[in-house]
């Protein structure tokens, strides 16, 4: 099964076409970190991890293309690109294509994972977990992976530099934690302690959890190195170093 988009590695089935060539339509042109070949990734991300599970792969694939289709417009309209309008505006633009594959209940089930996979807050205490469904894990596991390894650490500076954030700064708030609910903040390298490098305390899913664990380390490799070129002094890594083993829900 070849295909004409730029990226995909995994084949597809001949309905799921024109859903991929309005994702590439809205998404080709982004710099934000959150373009065409991130879709993509997080659609393959999840295809695997639902295969390895063996849940529903047609759900994992369609959420993980569709989960940042409206990110562009957010600052513009200020609708977020997982709230209430934008889940009407995906099953308005998207039903004639997939509910005729996929039906309507299973289409209900991609948009509730869109909708809820933003859905987490670190907080001092820990990591807020809600009783997701099966589709709604598999799509954050995917999107949480590509928040690290080297894609990760790409798109973040991608992000920063989109929303005007410092590389560094001076005075790093190292006990900031992320809330995807607030507007970005502090440097790109605080988003590596605020959110990045707990990322592998917060997999759902126990093939999510493998797949991260080479990318936390790398991570940590690139902070080593970042830190010392830098010459910051105030070193976390003895702290990172604790997160190094991706935990079980029940650890943290
Ligand atoms: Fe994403």
């Amino acid at each position: 099964m070849s295909n004409q988009f730029p990226f995909i590695r995994m084949g597809l089935p001949e309905w799921f076409r024109p859903v991929v060539g309005l994702v590439w339509g809205k998404m080709g042109d982004d710099a934000t970190g959150h373009d065409f070949s991130h879709a993509v990734r997080v659609m393959e991300l999840a295809v695997e991890i639902a295969e390895q599970l063996g849940a529903d792969r047609d759900i994992a694939m369609t959420a993980g293309l569709l989960h940042d289709y409206y990110r562009k417009e957010e600052k513009q309209t200020g609708q977020i690109h997982y709230g209430p309008e934008a889940i009407a505006n995906l099953r308005r633009e998207f039903s004639p294509f997939v509910i005729p594959n996929l039906g309507a209940e299973r289409f209900e089930r991609v948009l509730e994972a869109i909708a809820k996979h933003e859905q987490f807050a670190f907080s001092h205490e820990g990591y807020y977990f809600e009783n997701f469904g099966l589709d709604v894990q598999i799509l954050q596991d995917a999107d949480r992976l590509e928040a690290i390894g080297a894609v990760g650490i790409a798109r973040t500076f991608m992000f920063g530099g989109a929303h005007g954030l410092p590389m560094v700064e001076e005075d790093v708030r190292f006990d900031s934690m992320f809330n995807p609910r607030e507007r970005p903040k502090g440097s790109v390298y605080q988003h590596f302690y605020e959110k990045l490098l707990r990322i592998a305390e917060i997999m759902n899913t126990e093939p999510g959890r493998k797949m991260c664990a080479e990318r936390h380390q790398f991570l940590l490799l690139f902070l080593q190195e970042f830190e010392k070129e830098m010459k910051i002094k105030n070193l976390k890594m003895l702290e990172a170093h604790r997160m190094t083993q991706p935990m079980t829900k029940n650890d943290t």
